[in-house]
């Protein structure tokens, strides 16, 4: 399955193809960004809805076809990326791997962290990848972060945390009847949260415990559009996460920041694209480098996913795993259940455990019948 090509004029004419499953608003950003790559193409559009998959087909010149079977068959993909919602991405990936192809999946790759073991075990008995849409992994002073602290810079780490502060009017939640539900989305804290929960346990290491209380303040939706979690990680220092999609009038920020015995560094932006603080007891060569080439991601649409692409085609002709492979994947989802079943039951979760009263990723009745 896996192809060793390191020569660059070959690999552009043998583009890594990509078949979409979905075509709702995230697609065109994944479109977007494959395009930018020469070696790279999105072979086919699929959506259960043919006119949705029609449109976007005619936007951007790509083939649409009326099931994945066809498309699969004429147009011979070696990735299919699962933009469907949430809820819905366990079901899927399940249902295609009789395809034997790789997975391109949006985060969260699926919402109970059981599903996610499954799909990990089928997907490796079948040799095949999953890349999840972590793409703000990719952000420039966010990439220098991480390095700082591989090079420990930080010393100790002492306190992180990330902020999200998003505005989501009921239009938003409206506008599509799948989000904000328990069994097709969660909340703030799955749905737009889920890229700083990646982020805080990337930085932070292993978490030992979390302490959650969600609310819905303004939003008429099943789940929360407000959340605060305190947690413990095993390298002994502390995490805060504090979440919403009810600050009004606008959207306020999304940010990381990250304190040790050495240093502190503060990435704020609206999606932790931009440098704020960057300040260490000890210097090094990478301060200066730091303001002059990373502070911000080019403004550009779906920059990161682009990088998102690039190292997931890196590492799949080189035979290596990507970034965000589905055992990344799987740790802000383990993550995210065990905040909700904090908040549910009113008590500290260590981790591992297995979900009992976690409502993510259930209809009503599935909670009601399987909680007793
Ligand atoms: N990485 C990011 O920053 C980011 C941003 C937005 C959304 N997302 C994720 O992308 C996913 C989709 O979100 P969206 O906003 O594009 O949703 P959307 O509702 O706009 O689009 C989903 C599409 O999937 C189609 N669909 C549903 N079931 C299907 C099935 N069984 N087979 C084929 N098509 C099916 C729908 O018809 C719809 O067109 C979600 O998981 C969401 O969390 C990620």
């Amino acid at each position: 399955m896996v192809i060793q090509v390191k020569n660059m004029a070959y690999r552009k004419q043998i583009k890594v193809k990509f078949a979409l499953i979905g075509c709702g608003n995230i697609a065109s950003k994944h479109i977007t960004a494959i395009k930018r790559l020469d070696d790279a193409e999105v072979v086919g559009l699929y959506d259960i809805d043919f006119q949705t998959a029609k449109a976007l087909g005619e936007k951007f010149s790509i083939p649409t076809f009326p099931s994945v079977e066809k498309m699969v068959e004429t147009a011979s993909p070696d990735f299919l990326n699962i933009l469907t919602p949430s809820g819905d991405h366990f079901e899927r990936i399940m249902d295609l791997t009789r395809f034997n192809k790789h997975f391109v999946v949006e985060k969260p790759l699926a919402l109970r962290v059981e599903h996610i073991d499954r799909i990990l075990e089928e997907c490796d008995k079948r040799s095949l990848r999953i890349a999840v849409a972590h793409q703000n992994r990719f952000n420039p002073p966010i990439v220098k972060l991480k390095e700082a602290l591989n090079k420990g810079r930080f010393g100790k780490l002492v306190l992180g945390t990330v902020r999200l502060r998003w505005s989501r009017n009921q239009a938003y939640y409206d506008q599509r009847p799948w989000r904000g539900t328990w069994a097709m989305d969660g909340g703030v804290l799955t749905n737009q949260a889920s890229h700083h929960i990646d982020m805080l346990a990337w930085m932070m290491g292993d978490v030992e415990n979390v302490m959650a209380k969600t609310a819905r303040r303004l939003a008429n939706i099943e789940a929360e559009d407000t959340g605060v979690v305190i947690m413990k990680f095993r390298n002994g220092a502390l995490g805060v996460i504090e979440a919403t999609t009810a600050t009004r009038p606008k959207d306020l920020e999304g940010s990381v920041s990250i304190l040790g015995e050495k240093g502190t560094v503060e990435i704020g932006g609206f999606f932790m694209n931009e440098l704020k603080t960057w300040d260490f007891c000890e210097p090094d060569d990478m301060d200066t480098t730091v303001w002059e080439q990373f502070a911000k991601v080019p403004d550009m649409p779906a920059w990161n996913v682009t990088e998102f692409y690039k190292d997931l085609i890196n590492c799949y002709y080189s035979g290596v795993s990507g970034l965000i492979d589905g055992i990344e994947g799987r740790k802000s989802v383990e993550l995210i259940n065990a905040i909700y079943e904090s908040a549910e039951i009113g008590r500290k979760i260590f981790l591992r455990f297995s979900p009992e009263k976690c409502r993510l990723g259930m209809t009503k009745a599935q909670y009601n019948k399987d909680s007793r």
